[in-house]
């Protein structure tokens, strides 16, 4: 009798656990095994156990336990751990997710193994080499079989390297997770409250991006814009632990003012609580600036380029870089648009890749 396809799925970092919650939960539904690989990349309970409860998401089958650690060591022990476990599982296909050393390292594995390789969010650019998403995310797309586009964009970018075959226009599940869960947070998350602020009347930011955190002029530019706008309305920073490390290096933790919030990172309720009652989000997140859109909460970002150009394009996102004369000015000048046209799909990305992923699995 033929066996159910099997797809191994390889996550590793939040925004991936955040992607991988919609189109588990699909997969099973369409009666494809799953069998989910958590790499260790993210290992805090604030950045991954918290994913996994909130959203629902299946303890993972395997966790190769990897940690952090230079992009050469940690993609290196990736690639050592995920053999043994690919060669024991035989998957019909190994799934990826957008553009961090996990995906790479999944990407690496598939190709070496001859696995079929589908990649969530292929053709994504920046165009920026300097980015290791960059880079990670133009060599999955080249291993990859089944690419999954979130934008119109993405398929031409992919088309411009010569990747049409098996380019599928999908839209994002991050809009599928985030309008799922949008009620609950409203209905449950206590952030609010817990932090003293009134929908409407305060900034949200993150920070994390390697640009911004490693270089001391970038984020010294970005927390005196913070501490500055903080004088004016509450500024909420749940603060990724790679910035906290680097912040702390330069003597800025604790917060030089009561106003200046910065807090450990929130579970994703909160973080949706947040996004969708501030006045405005200042980040250098990906999912954040995608976020804020679907929400219709002004964006500024903290970056030169964005990969989610569409959002600049519909007036929704201004780059403002990490100037903090620049990024006042962006914030001041915001003029919000009389439109918001769907950019990202219609939440049901889930859906159209489990049934692409049925018909390329049943041979
Ligand atoms: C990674 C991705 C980035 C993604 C981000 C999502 C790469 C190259 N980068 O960046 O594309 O936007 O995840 O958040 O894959 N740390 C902890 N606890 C944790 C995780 C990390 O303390 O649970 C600290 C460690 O000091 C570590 C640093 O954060 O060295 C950076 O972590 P790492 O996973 O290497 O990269 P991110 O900056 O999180
Ligand atoms: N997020 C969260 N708590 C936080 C910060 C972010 O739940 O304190 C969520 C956010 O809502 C989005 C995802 O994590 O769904 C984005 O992850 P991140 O910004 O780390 O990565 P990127 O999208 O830039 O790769």
């Amino acid at each position: 009798m033929p066996r159910e396809p099997k797809i191994l799925t390889i996550v590793g970092a939040r925004p991936q656990f955040v992607k991988a919650a919609p189109l588990s939960r699909t997969l099973k539904a369409a009666g494809i095994l799953e069998i989910l690989v958590h790499t260790g990349q993210h290992y805090d309970s604030r950045m991954s156990e918290v994913f996994f409860r909130e959203l629902g998401i299946p303890e993972p089958d395997v966790n190769l336990g990897v940690g952090s650690g230079t992009h050469g060591e940690q993609a290196g022990r990736m690639l050592m751990a995920l053999e043994p476990v690919v060669a024991e599982q035989k998957p019909d296909c190994i799934l990826v997710y957008g553009d961090t050393n996990s995906t790479l390292a999944g990407a690496l594995t598939a190709a070496k193994m001859r696995i079929p390789l589908a990649h969530v969010e292929a053709g994504l650019r920046s165009f920026n080499r300097a980015m290791p998403e960059e880079h990670n995310r133009v060599l999955t797309d080249h291993c990859s079989d089944l690419l999954f586009c979130p934008t119109p964009t993405a398929v031409e970018n992919l088309a411009r390297e010569g990747i049409t075959k098996g380019a599928h226009l999908t839209g994002d599940l991050m809009i599928d997770v985030l309008r799922k869960m949008a009620p609950a947070a409203r209905a449950n998350s206590p952030a609010l409250a817990t932090l003293g602020l009134q929908p409407g009347r305060f900034l949200l930011a993150t920070v994390h991006r390697a640009e911004n955190t490693d270089d001391p002029a970038r984020l010294g530019g970005i927390m005196h814009a913070l501490a500055e706008l903080a004088a004016a309305e509450p500024v909420v920073v749940p603060l990724h632990p790679r910035t906290r490390k680097m912040l702390a290096a330069q003597g800025w933790l604790p917060p030089p003012s009561g106003s200046l919030k910065i807090i450990d990172p929130v579970g994703y309720l909160d973080m949706l609580m947040l996004e969708q009652s501030a006045r405005m989000i200042l980040t250098d997140s990906g999912g954040v600036q995608k976020e804020a859109y679907d929400f219709g909460v002004p964006c500024i970002t903290l970056r030169e380029e964005t990969e989610w150009v569409e959002t600049v394009g519909a007036g929704w996102n201004v780059l403002a870089g990490a100037d903090p004369g620049r990024i006042m000015q962006a914030v001041r000048a915001f003029r919000i648009p009389d439109v918001r046209p769907p950019l990202f799909g219609d939440g049901r990305a889930a859906e159209g890749m489990a049934d692409i992923l049925s018909k390329h699995l049943v041979r």
